[in-house]
């Protein structure tokens, strides 16, 4: 037997492939458990930080909303108002927070001050998101490739389309590794996974028998595929200027309705984290209409409305993965 209790969780790599199946499978019981309304409360009486150095609206929700559910409280710590890495140090806030909470989410900069946090709280510390990684995130969305394909996860073949170097694409990569799945990675060779993010997945990939294609080629590289996965070409964090560069690389790996096609599967799903860039009826968005000319980006509006697109469950599945991590590394029952 083997327990996740008091683990961290801060990239998919330091998981076995029992170990995240158990986190995926506990998110569907929990889920059940939800709607049919005999959810226990495996969290009572434990305080949860959430520190989000970046904004967040399904992330920050999921543990609000999946906290509550399982009966824990929680505090959230915005990007402006506490000191963590503007006047007081990482190590310092990880030493008081550890003092005061059971668990601590972080979503920030580097994947450094996330492990610094796990190292020097003493508490379970969960990665709500990087510039390198993004490990809730994958939970959701092979979750939600598995009840629609009714699949086993290895069978599941995900093809990401954009920015290989992307935090949500390091993540999918890392955990299709972990689960023994064929993943590809379809981007220009400007942008292309760095080394060191290939090797730790071909590194775990060797042992799962899972599969890592990085190509150039959108036809090869989504031909055949389960899942089309989109995200931004720009992340935050990320300079403004980066856009006119991105948009000239990324245009041609736009998710159109011909590359669904291409894939030559009629059940062929589409998943994107969110938010998207569909439309640019957004702020944001209508900047970019300005200044580009462009009234769509990383996937087309027709994609995205379309009865391939399961972005909406997707979403819905991050309250009920990042419930699963909580009660897995913090629950009493566990
Ligand atoms: N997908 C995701 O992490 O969304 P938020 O930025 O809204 O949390
Ligand atoms: N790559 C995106 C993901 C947002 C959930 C970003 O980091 O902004």
């Amino acid at each position: 037997a083997f327990n996740l209790r008091n683990r961290s969780f801060l990239t998919l790599a330091d998981f076995n492939t029992r170990e995240m199946e158990y986190m995926l499978d506990l998110a569907e019981d929990l889920k059940k458990a939800k709607y049919a309304g005999y959810e226990g409360k495996n969290l009572e009486g434990k305080n949860i930080a959430l520190i989000f150095e970046k904004s967040s609206t399904r992330t920050r929700c999921s543990f609000e909303v999946g906290a509550k559910d399982e009966g824990a409280h929680v505090t959230y710590l915005g990007p402006s108002g506490s000191h963590i890495g503007h006047k007081e140090s990482v190590k310092d806030t990880a030493r008081v927070l550890g003092g005061m909470f059971d668990g601590i989410e972080y979503r920030g900069f580097s994947q450094r001050n996330v492990e610094i946090l796990a190292k020097y709280s003493g508490v379970p510390v969960w990665n709500g998101l990087t510039d390198e990684d993004h490990p809730t995130q994958v939970l959701a969305d092979f979750l939600t490739a598995h009840e629609v394909l009714k699949k086993p996860y290895k069978d599941i073949k995900f093809a990401f389309v954009g920015d290989g170097q992307d935090n949500v694409s390091n993540a999918l990569m890392l955990g299709a590794a972990v689960m023994g799945m064929e993943y590809h990675v379809v981007t220009p060779k400007e942008l292309e996974p760095t080394k060191e993010t290939l090797d730790k997945a071909n590194e775990i990939a060797a042992k799962t028998g899972a599969k890592i294609v990085v190509t150039n080629d959108i036809k090869e590289g989504v031909k055949g595929m389960d899942v089309i996965y989109a995200d931004v070409w720009v992340s935050m964090g990320e300079s403004d200027d980066m856009w006119e560069k991105r948009i000239n690389l990324l245009k041609p790996y736009q998710v159109t309705m011909d590359v669904m096609k291409a894939t030559e599967n009629p059940n062929v799903l589409f998943e994107h984290c969110l938010p998207a860039f569909h439309n640019l009826d957004t702020e944001v968005g209508k900047e970019i209409e300005k200044k580009f000319g462009l009234k769509e980006m990383e996937v087309t509006d027709e994609v995205f409305e379309s009865e391939h697109s399961v972005v909406f469950r997707e979403a819905e599945n991050r309250m009920h993965t990042i419930k699963a991590v909580m009660v897995a590394t913090l629950g009493e029952q566990n």
